[in-house]
């Protein structure tokens, strides 16, 4: 009996294999952010949605921590249909699709709560999720983000003279280098796991850092200064591998699609709370000073940083005009 029920299973299998039926698929999702960081647990909400609504045709094991390796290379696992899904920063699309760069135009958003509605609603960021089947081999579901980022610094900072020659950590992607590079400043490509020990034993003298995980991950610890300027969002996409998109048919692409926009926008709906919990929480740290400032303290950078990335990401005239329509 067990071996016609499983020549049975082999022979429905196969079938499916060659008319290019759909088969139910676990599958792997790939992230670097650690289990408690909203990012994760969104994904495992998606997952467990996902079981629940394809009644257990389709499962989603989520790899968080960076247990698929990091971004660069869970990219490439997604291209080759080994990893089929993930939540990745922009900052890693755009070196592979530098387009991507307009979404980190300096001082585009005033806040997190306009960052989080240009995400959901931009025609210029929907049209960059686009070109990502033909240009990397992935299909871009939507938008998320970390906390647009601000300066946390070890030593005090009064001007942008301050900065000047400093070790300043970013997470590793050619727009944000070149911003630092124009402020004269050192910018040091780090990953997320490091940061902490990094600015500790003064490997580097400030980081660049959203203003929740500055509180959560007790970055404010080391720190002497916060510059809170809003100077670049920090987007993430959801996305799936190209490959295994193919191999799902239109229903469970919309369902797969539906699902996972919907936990993107908890998480873009929970960074508009960063301003009401986290800014005030920082402002009552004793010994820290939170410097608000706009982007004259930058002086003319944004000029410089606009000669370098407006032929290369002509999106960002677009997306000015959008955000400012907000
Ligand atoms: C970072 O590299 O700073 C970062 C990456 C993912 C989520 C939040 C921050």
């Amino acid at each position: 009996m067990k071996r016609i029920l499983q020549a049975t299973v082999t022979f429905a299998a196969a079938v499916g294999m060659m008319t290019g039926a759909p088969q139910a698929k676990d599958m792997k999702m790939g992230l670097i952010t650690p289990p408690p960081h909203i990012w994760t647990k969104e994904a495992k909400a998606f997952a467990a949605d996902l079981k629940a609504t394809s009644g257990g045709k389709h499962t989603v094991t989520v790899y968080p921590s960076r247990q698929l390796g990091n971004e660069a290379e869970v990219l490439q696992q997604m291209q080759s249909g080994a990893v089929d899904m993930a939540f990745m920063t922009v900052a890693e699309i755009s070196n592979r699709a530098p387009e991507f760069s307009a979404l980190f135009t300096p001082f585009l958003v005033k806040d997190n709560a306009q960052a989080a509605k240009l995400l959901k609603t931009s025609p210029t960021a929907m049209a960059l999720l686009d070109t990502l089947p033909s240009q990397v081999g992935i299909v871009g579901v939507g938008y998320g983000m970390a906390g647009v980022r601000q300066i946390v610094s070890a030593e005090p900072i009064k001007s942008i003279a301050d900065l000047k020659g400093r070790k300043i950590r970013v997470t590793p992607f050619a727009a944000t280098k070149d911003f630092n590079t124009i402020l004269g400043t050192a910018p040091t490509p780090m990953p997320l796991p490091d940061v902490y020990d990094a600015l500790s034993n003064g490997q580097v003298d400030a980081i660049e850092m959203d203003l929740e995980l500055t509180i959560k991950l007790k970055y404010w610890e080391l720190a002497k200064t916060v510059v809170v300027s809003n100077q670049m969002m920090f987007p993430m996409v959801g996305i799936v591998s190209g490959r295994t998109w193919k191999g799902l048919d239109a229903a469970d692409r919309k369902m797969v699609s539906e699902l996972m926009k919907k936990h993107l926008d908890v998480v873009l709906d929970a960074t508009e709370e960063v301003e009401r919990t986290f800014l005030p929480m920082l402002k009552e740290k004793e010994g820290l000073e939170v410097r608000e400032v706009g982007p004259e303290f930058y002086g003319d950078a944004v000029a410089e940083w606009d000669k370098i990335w407006l032929p290369k990401a002509p999106g960002i005239p677009a997306l000015r005009a959008e955000a400012a329509a907000l």
